[in-house]
């Protein structure tokens, strides 16, 4: 089936950077298909939207059995195919390997990690190559060391790894596979951190060059960049999105 506008699947829209990245690519006019834990949020999300009917929501778990299958469906259904999927929905939380219980060490695997293989696993087949292309949200803690983010960090190079790997298997089928690695941004999950604990916000946002935090339309613009076939050349690459940061050693002299 052909469709002229592209159709994006984008997990975890509910807030932060999903939504920042829904709101993005339906204002450059492709249609999304949104899915969050909470239809609030993704009714939020909508609101937000100047083509709010461009927006199919979908309350669902990402760990849950059946979510992947659901959500590719209701692409398909609602908007006759799938060419972009956004591989977002994640948790994160400052703790080191020691700190950390069986059950944490799971939970950020599950949702970080399995689901990015489970949701590829169902879309892949149905991107149109060409077009076709997945952004996995890997982080910049992924790519480098720092301290007490252990089991959170793993996930995130494990899908540095996962993206270089799926853009070998898949790049013969016309499909693209892509990261991004942000720095600090500011949404729900990092806001709180960074409000309450001066050491960080000195380590991560005085010592960035563009001395200011990220904000989700800085790497929603990054994910559109890498969906769009003006990076149709471009595969198994994770943009840093970071303003600086880890260029290495920034500190401001005056
Ligand atoms: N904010 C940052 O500084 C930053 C930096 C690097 C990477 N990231 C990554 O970007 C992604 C988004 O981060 P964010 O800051 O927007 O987070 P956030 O916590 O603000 O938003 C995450 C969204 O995902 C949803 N979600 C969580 N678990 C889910 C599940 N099991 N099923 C379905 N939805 C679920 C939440 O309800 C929420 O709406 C994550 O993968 C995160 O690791 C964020």
């Amino acid at each position: 089936m052909t469709h002229s506008t592209p159709v994006a699947l984008i997990t975890g829209a509910g807030q932060g950077l999903g939504r920042a990245t829904a709101l993005r690519l339906a204002e450059a006019g492709a249609r999304v298909v949104i899915t969050d834990l909470d239809l609030a949020l993704l009714e939020q999300t909508r609101a937000l939207s100047t083509r709010p009917d461009a927006f199919h929501l979908l309350r669902q778990d990402v760990t849950a059995e059946a979510a992947p299958r659901e959500a590719v469906a209701a692409a398909l259904e609602a908007f006759g195919g799938l060419d972009w999927l956004i591989n977002n929905a994640g948790i994160g939380k400052a703790k080191s390997v020691g700190e950390t219980t069986d059950e944490e060490w799971d939970r950020y695997t599950d949702i970080n990690l399995r689901s990015v293989f489970r949701f590829s696993r169902e879309a892949l087949p149905h991107l149109r190559p060409g077009r076709g292309c997945i952004v996995n949200l890997a982080s910049i803690f992924g790519l480098l060391g720092h301290p007490g983010v252990a089991p959170y960090a793993a996930t995130k190079a494990a899908l540095v790894g996962l993206t270089r790997q799926m853009a070998v298997d898949y790049g013969p089928r016309g499909i693209r596979v892509n990261a991004v690695a942000p720095g600090i941004i500011e949404t729900p999950l990092t806001r709180e951190r960074i409000q309450g604990d001066a050491r960080f916000k000195a380590v991560m946002i005085d010592t960035t060059p563009f001395h200011r935090i990220g904000q989700p339309e800085d790497v929603a613009n990054a994910i559109h960049f890498l969906c769009s076939d003006q990076a149709g050349f471009i595969s198994g690459h994770t943009l840093v999105v970071d303003g600086g940061w880890s260029i290495g050693n920034y500190v401001a002299m005056a």
